[in-house]
Parts: structure tokens; C-alpha cells; sequence
């Protein structure tokens, strides 16, 4: 989860589906956004070309918005920085759904509530930042699986 489902999420999504795979696990993964202005959009480019230099295809992604009904579909939902985290908690229905929210990145260094950087104003170097803090987080949650 992020805020336009176009960089940090949709290569979240690329990353773990990756890492789940070559931990020979199973699990559906998707990405949605906290805001609606790219729905329907293609990753950002620079993201597209970030994985695909690591093997993974992400440009098939459309960007969609996240809805209450994520809460009812998903077990785990991860939000990229502390932003997006409240507005998802804002939409929880009750106490079960709060308790599938979490930092992403919290899974790495629990409770040090470290977000991952929007890269979108920056330059391809803060795509391969994502990438790297991602597949860290990746790596741990399919161990966990
Ligand atoms: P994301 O990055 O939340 O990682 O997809 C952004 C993409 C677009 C915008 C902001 C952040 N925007 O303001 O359009």
C-alpha cells in the first residue's frame, strides 16, 4: 500500500511475489493505493526499468484504489510509510482489521516505524533505494509465510 500505487507498492508487489516464489510458497499478492490520482495507470516508468534490471516484470500492473474490502480479502496489509498507515487504519472497521495493518518495513526492524522514501519527485537512484529496502522486507515475509 501506498499513496499512488504507481512506484513503492506496485514494486512491493513484484518483489514479494518474487521472493514467495523462490521460497517454493504460495500466497496471493496484490498493491493498491491510499489516494486515486493514477488509478488504472501503468507503474512509473522508472520503477518498470528498476526491477526489470532484477528479473522482475512489473509493467502489466494497472494502479487501483485501496477499498474496505481489502480488510476482508487480505490477511497482511503493508504500507509503505506512516502516512498511508494512518489512512488505512482510518478505514478499519473494528479491531481485526487495525490488526492487519503494519509498516512494511517494521517486519525488518520491528517498531522503529521506518517508511520507505517516496521515490517519485527524485531520480532512478531513489527507485533502486525502494528496491533494495523492499526485497529485504520481501525476503523476511516470505520466511514467515
Ligand atoms: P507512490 O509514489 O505512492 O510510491 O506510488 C507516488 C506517486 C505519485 C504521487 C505521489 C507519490 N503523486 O503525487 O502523483
Amino acid at each position: 500500500m501506498c499513496l499512488g500505487n504507481i512506484c513503492r507498492s506496485p514494486m512491493a508487489e513484484g518483489i514479494l511475489r518474487n521472493r514467495i516464489f523462490l521460497a517454493g510458497k504460495k500466497a496471493i499478492v496484490d498493491s493498491a493505493g491510499t489516494s486515486d490520482y493514477h488509478n488504472g495507470d501503468k507503474p512509473d516508468l522508472r520503477a518498470i526499468k528498476t526491477l526489470s534490471q532484477k528479473g522482475i516484470d512489473i509493467s502489466g500492473l494497472a494502479a487501483r484504489n485501496f477499498t474496505v474490502r481489502d480488510f476482508d480479502d487480505f490477511d497482511f496489509i503493508y504500507a509503505m510509510d506512516f502516512s498511508n498507515y494512518m489512512n488505512i487504519i482510518s478505514k478499519a472497521r473494528n479491531e481485526e482489521d487495525k490488526s492487519k495493518v503494519a509498516m512494511i518495513m517494521d517486519v525488518v526492524s520491528p517498531g522503529n516505524n521506518r517508511s520507505v522514501p517516496d521515490p517519485f519527485y527524485g531520480g532512478i537512484e531513489g527507485f533502486e533505494e525502494v528496491y533494495e529496502m523492499l526485497d529485504e522486507a520481501a525476503k523476511k515475509i516470505a520466511e514467515k509465510l
